[in-house]
């Protein structure tokens, strides 16, 4: 293949050069290693590519290419490279991620669709440099690779040999926990001694019968008092990569830390007031000192939260049920709703087991989400309220749609009431996709089929018949 592209290749070395990780012993002209594990066999390749073609729109520690001198091309450039940028930062989600661990699942997906819907490099930019178009050669190789990757590190073994390789994969019916821990995390999730007035348990904003959630706008604390931001389902949580909108605690264990000791939810001073109220239990003291051998802690409160949740997770969906391979499982109507769902992107954020839960992503990604809704609200900083990095102003974390029909109202800011409402919104300002009032309706379907069973029943309320 001619390189017609050389300066620009050249030039991203260079920019991944400069990254502060790096050993430059370890370059080989210009390229990086990467990790021979069997499922990357083809990473090289598709980094080669990658490198040769994407990076001037895709990486950050990168400085525009000379011709952006040219007249008219800098503007062109610029705007590409942000958007670029805020859509996908291959350098760091890729390149850099595969030294150590599988390319994200959302990063997989993203791929994916650009290349099947071939819409990389963006048109305005191949027209004017010749060769920067991604053969077809190029394309299988990205396919191949996504699709062994997929294959190798995140089907879960469920689906049918048809369905193993879709962006979405079915909900284990169980994670392995520790049956003790759990029991005792059961009873302190449910507990309202966990609240400074007594009258606040996390079951009371995270309701069993409203699938995970309160189904309010922002929830209310002890004494009245009200947070500005939506609450997230409990349900599957265990699937996602950190916890929190902004993501803030690394997993539930964290997380669980939280609620308790926050002054507008459980309102707790410290553990040693919810140490005091649980002591004066001999029988649930009796039950947490048989476990832990160090007795009431916060740290073990939280760790027996923590491994409850585990067993918070809502199978047998009839998507996945279908995923599976029982056909009759879905209607064509919404069988059509899971293809739009993938055709309008979808799937490129909302991916995987739990169907979200895996990335942060800029809610005003194609238009000002922020501007039009008007009335700013703290939580709308998003990742930068945790990281204090001004690139994550707006980022929030993908929520997972796995019983989404029940969990409205919707985004963080709860402003959104409907599943149809929020459809129209992601196509908008996520997707940059107007979605057509039909294909709304069919996907408005389709997210309809991903409610699961908790405990011998939907959850909708309907008993399961085995
Ligand atoms: C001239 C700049 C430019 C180049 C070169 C470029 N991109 Fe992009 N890329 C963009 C812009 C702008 C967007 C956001 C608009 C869009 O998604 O169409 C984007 C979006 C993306 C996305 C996100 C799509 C999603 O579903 O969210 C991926 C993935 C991507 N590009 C991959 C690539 C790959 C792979 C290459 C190389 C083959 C490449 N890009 C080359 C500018 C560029
Ligand atoms: C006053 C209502 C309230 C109480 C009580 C409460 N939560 Fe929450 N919970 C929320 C809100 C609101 C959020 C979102 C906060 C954020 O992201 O900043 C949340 C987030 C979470 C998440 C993260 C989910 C995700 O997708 O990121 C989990 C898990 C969770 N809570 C579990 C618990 C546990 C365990 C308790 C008890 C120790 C608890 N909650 C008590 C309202 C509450
Ligand atoms: C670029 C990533 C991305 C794409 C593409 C995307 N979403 Fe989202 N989705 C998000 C993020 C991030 C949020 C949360 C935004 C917020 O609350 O500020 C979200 C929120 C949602 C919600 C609300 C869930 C809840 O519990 O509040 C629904 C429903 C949803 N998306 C469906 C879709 C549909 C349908 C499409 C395709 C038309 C789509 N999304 C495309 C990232 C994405």
């Amino acid at each position: 293949m001619k390189k017609m592209f050389l300066p620009l290749a050249a030039l991203c070395a260079a920019a991944l050069m400069s990254m502060p990780a790096e050993g430059n012993a370890s370059m080989e002209q210009g390229k990086r290693p990467l990790q021979q594990i069997p499922s990357m066999e083809k990473f090289q390749e598709v980094s080669d590519i990658v490198l040769d073609k994407c990076m001037a729109c895709h990486s950050r520690n990168y400085d525009l290419p000379f011709y952006s001198r040219i007249p008219g091309i800098r503007q062109i450039i610029e705007q590409d490279y942000r958007d670029g940028l805020r859509a996908m930062d291959l350098n760091q989600e890729l390149v850099t991620a595969a030294k150590d661990k599988p390319v994200g699942e959302v990063a997989l997906a993203k791929m994916e669709w650009v290349v099947l819907n071939d819409t990389m490099p963006p048109a305005k930019f191949t027209v004017v440099h010749w060769g920067s178009r991604l053969t077809d050669k190029d394309k299988e190789t990205i396919l191949h690779w996504v699709r062994s990757t997929r294959a190798a590190h995140y089907a879960t073994g469920m689906a049918s040999e048809q369905r193993a390789n879709e962006p979405l994969q079915p909900l284990p019916s169980h994670v392995d926990v520790d049956v003790k821990k759990a029991a005792l995390g059961e009873k302190l999730f449910n507990d309202k001694r966990l609240s400074a007035d007594g009258t606040l348990a996390c079951s009371g904003c995270h309701v069993y019968e409203k699938a995970g959630t309160d189904n309010a706008r922002f929830s209310e604390g002890i004494r009245r008092q009200f947070g500005d931001i939506n609450a997230p389902t409990m349900f599957n949580a265990v699937f996602n990569v950190r916890q929190f909108w902004d993501g803030r605690a690394a997993n539930l264990q964290e997380q669980a830390g939280g609620p308790p000791l926050n002054p507008i939810e459980m309102g707790c001073s410290g553990w040693e007031e919810i140490i005091e109220r649980l002591s004066a239990d001999a029988q649930l003291t009796a039950e947490a000192g048989a476990i832990y051998a160090d007795g009431w802690s916060g740290e073990n409160i939280t760790d027996a939260i923590a491994e409850y949740e585990k067993t918070l997770i809502t199978p047998n969906s009839r998507f996945d049920k279908w995923l599976s391979g029982d056909e009759a499982a879905i209607t064509a109507e919404e069988a059509e709703g899971y293809r739009l769902f993938k055709m309008y992107r979808c799937a490129s954020c909302h991916v995987g087991r739990s169907v979200g839960g895996q990335s942060f992503e800029y809610m005003d990604l194609k238009a000002d989400y922020f501007a039009e809704r008007g009335e700013p609200l703290n939580s709308d900083k998003g990742l930068m309220g945790f990281t204090g990095n001004k690139d994550d102003m707006h980022r929030f974390k993908v929520p997972n749609l796995r019983n989404v029909e029940l969990t409205h109202p919707y985004m963080h800011d709860g402003t959104v009431a409907t599943l149809d409402e929020s459809v129209a919104v992601m196509g908008r300002y996520l997707s940059g996709i107007p979605v057509s009032d039909n294909d709304r309706t069919l996907i408005v379907a389709f997210l309809r089929t991903l409610t699961g069973e908790f405990q011998g029943r939907t959850l909708t309320g309907t008993p399961v018949e085995r």
